[in-house]
């Protein structure tokens, strides 16, 4: 089985934005996933330079079209490398072997008689590079570029798209899947019960020499479109070379819903008309808006994705965009959300996750895979399993229905059934005894065995990450997915390596502070520089405080990771809390509690305090107790959540 998947080819007349970024990213993913499913599989992105809308931005550049062309088609190679996106092939429609195919292409369309000559006049938007229908303005204009399209009449050269309408209706009915999601492809068919018009595919050099010449005519040059379309098979070698008849017709394209009539309707017809097959599936998503307004560069608020990825890392900034957008339907993006999203689902969940657990497996079964022994599984053991590998089942079926958020929001029910597993089986108490050793081991094993699964799933989406927590484990990524959905692959014994930190708990006010993502960021409120640390204000002379007063409290959920005595401090321990970042704290409870009963219990943190120091060690919050006469019990949530969860 083969895949080959790709993206459009981008305009150079504009620099990589959030929107180009997205679409190659769900390429590279979807690329990556099927790699690991064992299938041959091909990524092909690049880039589309010839048309008049390029040709004006050269001349406003003061450059040549191939200089301009150069400069900004170099920008979009480079700038995939800093996300991860690993492209097989990178087309450009400016190379001679594109240009050749392009050319043999319409010089077989013409022979057959489908290429035809006519004079014509119609409303042309430069932005989309077409000719548009009255019926797709919106007040008089083009809904996409809010722009008036321009009267256009002259001689021409068309194809004959209107002959090939009544199969191409039969095909999608007979493939529903070949358009995803569905209201597109009844978008399609909607657009298909009118006739169709035969497409214009030349412009004469009078207007236009930035194009590649008809080769029957060298007046005029080849439509941009029907040029661009062509990457997509040219980009293969076609009609020779062996990467064709490898990866056609198992083609499955990426648009966003700007261009899905080229792809939709142009495309299959010109197929059609050379009698190369249909290609498998259009994938069409919907559109990013920034803060809920649209992305331009008129309101100044483009998003830079080489600037994000430099501030939040490619692992973070390629699950959020995937996590977020619900595939086919719009979505805002915003730095606040990204932010959310690192802090509260990878460094509290995930990273939490495997921190606390190669932590317990270094300390209880001496940094390697413990063995499991079958008389000591409890039922919360094939729970865990049970959901686990249905996991792996659910996520394969939503990777290849590209329905990402759905994907992964499996994975995370998963990693924090994981987490509620460790609280509940209480490891920490199973290592006092030695006679359960057994059972630690065994929980310790399926916990492990949990950490593969998830890892495993997450190379397509954070491949770096991926790869280390895979490493680890003592695996060595790339791990196929075949491989990995049964139980019992870890082999007892294999030693594990520390993945170094894995997901950092940013700060949302210095983060903010930062140079912002977007160079053109616009209508942020004023950068507030971070306060340093917040004091706590006095309470009023009145013994009742307002609402306002007990908000300024950072209460949070903190996981004890290590707890030792203070030397000469007989009431006092040192605590190692977790909080999700790791902090000390010095807590008047020595009296009360044994150092190793405190390891792994969670408790209630002011984290807001001004540090102090006791005893030489400064101390960073305090826990809450229960003071009950000479009495002290620990506050505990009631049941189990992930650390630095927020008590309100
Ligand atoms: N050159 C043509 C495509 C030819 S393909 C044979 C073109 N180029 S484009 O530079 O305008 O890219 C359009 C594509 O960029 C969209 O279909 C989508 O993949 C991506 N996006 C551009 N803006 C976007 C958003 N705001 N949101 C999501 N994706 C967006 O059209």
């Amino acid at each position: 089985m083969s895949f080959y998947v790709t993206t459009p080819i981008f305009y150079v007349n504009a620099q990589p934005h959030l929107g180009h970024a997205y679409t190659t990213i769900v390429a590279d993913t979807a690329a990556r996933f099927h790699r690991l499913n064992g299938e041959e599989t091909r990524f092909q992105t690049g880039t589309d330079e010839h048309g008049d809308k390029i040709a004006e931005a050269a001349a406003k550049a003061g450059e040549t079209p191939q200089e301009y062309a150069d400069r900004i088609s170099a920008l979009f190679r480079n700038a995939w490398p800093d996300l991860d996106i690993a492209p097989d092939n990178f087309i450009r429609t400016t190379d001679p072997a594109h240009k050749r195919i392009v050319q043999a292409i319409l010089q077989q369309v013409y022979e057959q008689g489908d290429i035809y000559f006519s004079e014509y006049e119609g409303l042309y938007c430069k932005g989309c590079e077409r000719f548009v229908t009255e019926k797709e303005l919106v007040d008089g204009l083009c809904p996409d570029h809010q722009k008036e399209p321009e009267r256009i009449r002259e001689q021409n050269y068309f194809f004959r798209m209107s002959k090939y309408q009544q199969w191409l209706i039969d095909h999608i009915k007979q493939h529903p899947d070949c358009v995803t999601p569905e209201r597109y492809r009844n978008e399609v068919l909607s657009f298909l019960k009118e006739p169709l018009e035969d497409l214009c595919i030349s412009r004469p050099t009078s207007r236009l020499t930035w194009g590649i010449p008809l080769p029957f005519d060298e007046k005029f040059v080849t439509y941009v479109w029907f040029d661009a379309l062509i990457n997509y098979i040219s980009g293969l070698g076609y009609p020779n070379d062996p990467l064709f008849a490898r990866y056609w017709p198992a083609a499955e394209h990426i648009i966003a819903k700007d261009i899905l009539k080229p792809h939709a309707i142009y495309w299959p017809t010109m197929l059609r008309a050379i009698g190369v097959p249909m290609y498998r599936k259009l994938h069409v998503h919907g559109y990013w808006n920034v803060n809920e307004a649209k992305m331009s560069k008129s309101l100044g608020n483009v998003v830079r994705p080489g600037e994000l990825a430099a501030k939040y890392g490619a692992d973070a900034v390629r699950y959020f965009l995937l996590r977020e957008m619900s595939f086919g339907v719009d979505a805002s993006f915003s730095e606040e959300a990204l932010l959310g999203r690192q802090n509260a689902d990878l460094a509290n969940d995930l990273g939490n996750l495997f921190a606390r657990s190669l932590a317990m497996l270094k300390k209880f079964a001496k940094g390697a895979i413990p063995a499991p022994a079958a008389d000591a599984e409890s039922p919360e053991d094939n729970e865990l399993r049970e959901a686990a590998l249905a996991m792996l089942d659910e996520y394969s079926r939503q990777m290849e229905a590209f329905a990402f958020n759905r994907a992964l929001q499996a994975v995370w029910e998963v990693v924090s059934r994981a987490n509620k597993y460790i609280v509940t089986s209480e490891p920490w108490v199973l290592a006092k005894d030695p006679a359960k050793a057994p059972r630690l081991h065994t929980m310790l094993y399926h916990l492990a065995e949990t950490l593969r699964c998830i890892a495993v799933t997450l190379q397509p989406v954070m491949p770096s990450a991926a790869a280390k927590m895979l490493q680890a484990l003592g695996l060595t990524p790339p791990c196929r997915l075949a491989d990995h959905r049964c139980w019992q692959v870890l082999p007892p014994g294999s030693e594990l390596h520390d993945p170094g930190p894995l997901f950092p708990r940013l700060d949302k006010k210095a983060m903010m502070a930062a140079d912002p993502p977007a160079a053109e960021a616009a209508g942020r409120k004023g950068k507030e520089k971070s306060a340093g640390a917040p004091t706590m204000a006095q309470p009023a002379s009145s013994e009742l405080i307002d609402f306002n007063l007990f908000q300024k409290l950072d209460l949070r959920v903190a996981e004890i990771i290590a707890a030792e005595p203070i030397p000469k401090a007989k009431r006092l321990l040192r605590l190692t809390v977790r909080a999700p970042e790791e902090r000390t704290v010095v807590a008047g409870i020595a009296e009360h509690y044994q150092p190793e009963d405190l390891v792994g219990r969670q408790v209630i943190l002011v984290a807001n305090l001004k540090p102090a120091k006791l005893m030489g060690v400064v101390s960073e919050g305090m826990v809450l107790a229960a003071k009950e006469g000479s009495r002290l019990t620990l506050l505990r949530p009631d049941t189990s959540v992930a650390a630095g969860t927020p008590v309100s």
